[in-house]
């Protein structure tokens, strides 16, 4: 596992509002040696296997990638407020908890070894510089927290529904816990907006576009954690970025959140001709 420099206590102590953490480990939920019963695998719809194997081998990462940015913000500690801190430790805690349980996932689906993943992990070339933009003060960092937690709430129930599903109950159980711990970080860093920079909210509308032509720009992932949704764009229905930056405008209470059945499409949208969102 990654070294972390979990903070102290007393932040959460000090906290002045209520940030929500879902418990669980992903050890009750996974056993290091877990092993997918065969007739899951050969059950599973033709292409899932293999799709699935792929999609882990990105997210897997992705989520470790919470580590690096961590880091950058905890080196910026004397710039952000106590609360954001405390935000922040739980945040990661959660984030690491998720590489935790798809390192997991990933090795009894694929056969990938924890040292393989250790070290395709070293090898990670991280770069902030393109998204600098979006960390120039803890209200840009909060938006942008946002926005990408609510993408990954939906990114998850997608992949919940077309590929976790298929291989046992355990498989299926970290997708859930992977949903709901998102939403929760949607909701902590939208309480901290509430809280810290009500004055600052009548600029999400143009940041949330900011954003959106940002991660269209880059085209690609800089493995830093945010924006990792860059990377599979082909996996989202078209307005999928114009949907979640209402949820994000809704819950800041900035305008009305979309109906029911354009959320449903966020997860359940597929490609023409297609059963389940292909990795490529
Ligand atoms: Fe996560
Ligand atoms: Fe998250």
């Amino acid at each position: 596992m990654m070294a972390s420099s979990i903070a102290t206590q007393n932040w959460q102590q000090i906290s002045s509002i209520r940030l929500q953490q879902h418990q669980w480990q992903s050890s009750e939920v996974l056993p290091l040696d877990h092993q997918i019963p065969p007739q899951h695998l050969i059950n599973a719809p033709t292409g899932v296997v293999e799709n699935f194997g792929l999609l882990l081998s990105r997210d897997v990462y992705s989520e470790g990638d919470s580590q690096i940015l961590y880091d950058h913000l905890l080196s910026r500690r004397d710039e952000l407020n106590h609360d954001f801190l405390v935000m922040l430790d739980l945040w990661l805690e959660d984030e690491l908890k998720h590489y935790e349980a798809l390192r997991r996932t990933y090795r009894c689906l694929s056969g990938v070894s924890y040292g393989e993943m250790d070290r395709s992990f070293q090898q990670r070339v991280h770069n902030l510089e393109p998204i600098g933009m979006l960390l120039q003060d803890e209200f840009t960092i909060l938006v942008t927290l946002m926005f990408d937690e609510i993408g990954s709430v939906y990114s998850y129930r997608r992949d919940l529904a077309e590929y976790y599903c298929y291989f046992g109950t355990e498989i299926r159980q970290v997708a859930h816990h992977l949903v709901k711990d998102e939403g929760t970080h949607f909701g902590n860093a939208a309480e901290l907006l509430l809280w810290h920079h009500p004055h600052r909210l009548r600029e999400v509308p143009a940041l949330l576009g900011e954003i959106v032509a940002l991660e269209r720009r880059l085209g690609k992932y800089y493995q830093v954690f945010f924006l990792d949704h860059a990377q599979e764009q082909h996996r989202f229905p078209p307005d999928f970025n114009q949907l979640i930056s209402q949820v994000v405008l809704a819950r800041l209470d900035l305008g009305r959140s979309p109906n029911s059945s354009a959320l449903r499409q966020l997860w359940q949208w597929k490609p023409a001709g297609q059963n389940f969102t292909p990795f490529s």
